[in-house]
């Protein structure tokens, strides 16, 4: 089929922004839609697109005393999570994409997926959505343009992102975007019935470094398809990092103020699924102690005219994992979804039209689950998938701080790297310095989790929580943290970085527990951090950094033994030795290119694990 000379919409654009108009036309002639729908972000475009998804059977609109403006999603059942194995680093040399990325040459990318657009939008509409991520105000606001034939996309990015008239109105004729092109892959033949969720088996998350472009093609679930979060926001930002002397970092950012009303701002990276968007959020269980919410996914940090490092959250919305969200776990998350304006991904519906999934308390007699079947309790089955989530403004989080929309960000005072692990880990420890600090996030590990397609609970290093995320080689990345160690223009104070910290909720005692009960009382473990940072907390120095000794740590009004508080915090060299092996085959992946440094901090671990 040829392209139709002119698509109904394609002339309407709002814009006389060349290379822009250039490229809208080129995907229209490419892909062949039926329509093209320039967004405007208003609520009259959500109104229409939200009513067509109910209408099409993709959203089921909430009740409205319960969920006001909400919806409920059911993905196809497998288009539920990120696809790392389908996910490319298309860098001109194969070697720019280091040994953790899959890579395939531009030019064969782009061929192969051209083929793949080729007539894709075929009986849907085109949507062109101009988003902004960070501040419109900052100095240089960090624009992409996203092509979708997904109105569920396009909700999306209305709640994920700041989007239409404004930020085409900021871009003017001349800024510099990043082309973002996303299909579903689903192509409606006339008369053809299409299908609640339309997505192919076919999937390719690619990246373009060098020209900072993606395509994204095959699938519908937010980390592959709202392209303005983990393929800008992370992938292609971390390339501008790197070429530009700031970190694009899988951190959340947050606002700590002690009983003194003294501030400090903390960032966190931990794998997809390990407490981000919890500890965010958090709801201290220590009188006096305040938390305030930044960001929850992603930190973009650039050195300010002080020599320190200022975070900002380029997002606009929260895309939380569901399971486990409660008042008692996740109060402020709550508050957040019951203002309703949110979209539920892979959540269980209840009967009274509110949703409902695993950690919600008691289950409700009746559900029908994330696959629409009918669910009891007696079922033997999760009623929401484990990577099912709540897509929902952060402007509605009542604990968000008043530095969000600052474009100059927060200067970070620590920054904490974590994940998930059962063993081996203590609940805390401080680095050395900051080069210690960077071993520990190059050599960060845990257990696989239900974020990203694949097998769940095995341990792997991720690298400051980035594996999925690096856009580029990741010696590099590591050399790039070891620069930014010098401080602003590699010639600044390093005593104003920030200082670095490791921590594991996630440690189990032998009956297969939880030792630390975590969410609210990790502010006991954020106190213990900011008396280090004042030089007023105790430690012990340890073979792996500095940990607390128990009584450091604030443990008043909490039930917790004094067997289970040891045993959370202890380091045992036994259970580090066989760590020394796995890092050793880890950092002979990057070859010559890994920053001696690294294996510098590695021998003298060996040393003080009386390791040969
Ligand atoms: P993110 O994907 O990194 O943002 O992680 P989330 O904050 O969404 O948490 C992922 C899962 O881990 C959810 O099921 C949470 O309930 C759970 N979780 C988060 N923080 C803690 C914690 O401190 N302890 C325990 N045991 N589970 C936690
Ligand atoms: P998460 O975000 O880190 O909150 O899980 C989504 C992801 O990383 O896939
Ligand atoms: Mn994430
Ligand atoms: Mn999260």
């Amino acid at each position: 089929m040829s392209a139709p000379a002119t698509v109904p919409g394609l002339d309407r654009a709002p814009t006389s922004h060349p290379r822009l108009l250039r490229w809208v036309h080129e995907v229209a002639e490419l892909t062949t839609p039926d329509r093209v729908v320039w967004c405007d972000g208003s609520d009259a475009e959500w109104q229409r697109l939200t009513d067509e998804l109910v209408e099409a059977g993709t959203l089921v609109r909430l009740n409205d005393e319960k969920k006001p403006n909400s919806f409920w999603a059911r993905t196809d059942p497998s288009d539920v999570a990120r696809v790392e194995e389908r996910t490319f680093i298309c860098s001109v040399d194969e070697a720019d994409a280091g040994p953790t990325n899959n890579w395939m040459a531009p030019a064969e990318m782009k061929r192969l997926m051209t083929e793949l657009y080729r007539g894709s939008m075929r009986g849907r509409t085109m949507y062109v959505i101009p988003f902004c991520m960070g501040p419109l105000n900052a100095a240089n606001p960090m624009f992409g343009v996203e092509i979708t034939d997904s109105a569920y996309v396009v909700a999306s990015m209305r709640i994920m992102t700041r989007m239409g008239t404004k930020v085409l109105e900021a871009m003017g004729d001349d800024a510099e975007f990043v082309p973002a092109l996303h299909s579903i892959g689903a192509p409606l033949e006339p008369g053809q019935q299409d299908v609640a969720w339309p997505c192919s088996e076919t999937k390719y998350i690619s990246h373009f470094p060098e020209t900072r472009e993606i395509w994204s093609y095959g699938s519908g679930y937010g980390g592959n398809s709202l392209l303005g979060k983990k393929c800008y926001s992370l992938r292609i930002a971390s390339v501008m990092a790197r070429d530009e002397g700031w970190l694009a970092e899988h951190m959340l950012i947050l606002k700590l103020t002690s009983p003194e009303q003294k501030v400090y701002y903390v960032a966190a990276a931990f794998p997809s699924a390990c407490g981000k968007t919890n500890l965010a959020m958090l709801e201290p269980t220590i009188p006096g102690w305040k938390v305030e919410t930044l960001g929850d996914d992603i930190a973009w940090m650039r050195f300010g005219d002080d020599g320190r490092l200022y975070a900002v959250n380029p997002e606009y919305g929260l895309f939380g994992v569901a399971p486990g969200t409660d008042w008692k776990t996740n109060p402020n998350a709550m508050r957040t979804l019951d203002q309703g304006n949110s979209v539920f991904t892979n959540v269980a519906l209840t009967d009274d039209g509110d949703i409902w999934w695993e950690g919600m308390g008691e289950p409700p007699a009746h559900l029908t689950d994330w696959k629409g079947r009918d669910w009891t309790p007696d079922s033997g089955e999760l009623s929401s998938h484990p990577n099912s989530r709540f897509c929902t403004p952060i402007t509605q989080c009542p604990i968000l701080a008043d530095e969000y929309e600052d474009p100059k960000g927060v200067p970070i005072s620590a920054i904490l790297f974590g994940g998930r692990r059962k063993t081996t880990i203590p609940l805390v420890s401080e680095a050395r310095d900051w080069t210690h600090g960077v071993y520990l996030g190059a050599t960060l590990s845990s257990e696989t989790t239900a974020a990203a397609v694949g097998q769940v609970g095995v341990v792997r290093r991720d690298p400051m929580a980035m594996l999925p995320f690096i856009g580029y080689h990741g010696a590099d990345y590591f050399a790039h943290w070891i620069e930014m160690g010098k401080g602003k223009d590699g010639a600044g104070d390093p005593s104003l970085l920030p200082k670095i910290f490791y921590v594991n909720w996630f440690r189990r005692g032998d009956d297969g527990r939880f030792l630390w009960p975590g969410f609210g009382e990790n502010s006991r473990v954020l106190k213990w951090v900011v008396e280090r940072l004042e030089g007023r907390a105790e430690a012990v120095e340890t073979p792996i950094g500095y940990v607390p000794t128990p009584d450091a740590i604030d443990t008043d009004g909490l039930d917790l033994s004094a067997a289970d508080l040891a045993e959370v915090l202890r380091v045992d060299p036994e259970e580090w030795k066989p760590e020394i092996p796995q890092v050793t085959e880890w950092f002979a992946k990057f070859g010559d290119k890994l920053p001696g440094v690294l294996w510098a901090e590695l021998d003298a671990l060996k040393a003080r694990l009386g390791v040969e």
